[in-house]
């Protein structure tokens, strides 16, 4: 298997491939929703019949296991096996480090531990791995698009103008990395009021303009709904406790859209470091 390039000074290493499918779950922005929309998307494509693995990349700011419900969950032996919640199997550094304990790694670091998140866990022989990026540009997903094989992006971004703007630079960021991107998704696009009618709380429309901007498809768009953050504070994504809702069917519609989108996506060619 091909290398992406390596940090400067170092040996290209083999690309991981953990799963059939590999997707990371980004955006530039921070507290754009790619935690929530990662966990619900995990467990919708579980519901949908797909063996799926969800890996959270946040070193720094690990919320996966608080929002899949599995805080207490401590691997214990030296191949560390996933936690199985919800349907989905999960590893995050939440649950190798305490709550009140700092992380503070340089590049090299952090794509040696982000390795280590598939060669010393025992995951399943899944179809489909979901990874929830840290928020930024930075080191992190530099490491992803390096050890990972992966199939392409989804880019997570609120409809207002920062946050497409931030969005903007992490999709150019996996392209700048060869890795495709598999769309779009506008979240927090409106809420629905109990009459029916809407309100666009962070405007509407900057998901569809970032994917026509960037020239990528727009998977589609979440509404904005207290039940989300009760069910990621509580541990039960909104596609599990609420799962009639429309915020859960739209999950459950973004599921299938990112999956489709990645069963079409050519696998990536080779890179080599003369290509950059
Ligand atoms: N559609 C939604 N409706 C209501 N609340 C939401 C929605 N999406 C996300 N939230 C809430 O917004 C907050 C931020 O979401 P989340 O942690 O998923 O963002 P993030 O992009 O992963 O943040 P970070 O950059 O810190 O990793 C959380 O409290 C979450 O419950
Ligand atoms: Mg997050």
């Amino acid at each position: 298997m091909s290398a992406r390039p390596p940090f400067p000074g170092q040996q290209p290493a083999p690309l991981l491939a953990p799963a059939k499918k590999i997707i990371a779950i980004a955006s530039g922005k921070g507290g754009v929703g790619k935690s929530t929309v990662a966990a619900n998307l995990a467990v919708a494509l579980a519901k949908a019949g797909h063996k799926v693995g969800l890996l959270d990349a946040d070193i720094y700011g690990p919320n996966a296991p608080i929002m899949l419900g599995a805080e207490d969950y401590a691997p214990v032996n030296n191949k560390l096996p996933p936690a199985h919640v919800h349907g989905i199997e999960l590893f995050s550094m939440g649950f190798i480090v305490r709550p009140d304990q700092a992380i503070i790694w340089r590049g090299p670091m952090l794509d040696k531990a982000i390795r280590q998140f598939v060669t010393d866990v025992a995951w399943g022989d899944l179809d489909v791995m979901l990874i929830d990026m840290p928020p930024g540009t930075g080191d992190a997903q530099l490491a992803v698009s390096q050890s990972f094989a992966l199939t392409g992006a989804v880019i997570v971004t609120l409809p207002q103008v920062v946050s497409q703007a931030d969005a903007r630079r992490g999709l150019e960021g996996f392209r700048e990395m060869q890795v495709p991107i598999l769309g779009v998704i506008e979240n927090m696009s409106y809420m629905l009021m109990p009459d029916g009618s809407k309100i666009d709380v962070f405007g509407h429309g900057g998901g569809k303009q970032l994917a026509r901007d960037a020239g990528v498809e727009f998977l589609g768009e979440v509404p904005l709904d207290p039940q989300v953050r009760i069910g990621g504070d509580g541990g039960v994504p909104v596609v599990v406790s609420q799962p009639e809702t429309a915020v859960a069917l739209s999950f459950e519609a973004l599921a299938r859209a990112v999956y489709d989108r990645a069963d079409t996506e050519p696998a990536d060619g080779p890179v080599t470091i003369s290509e950059i």
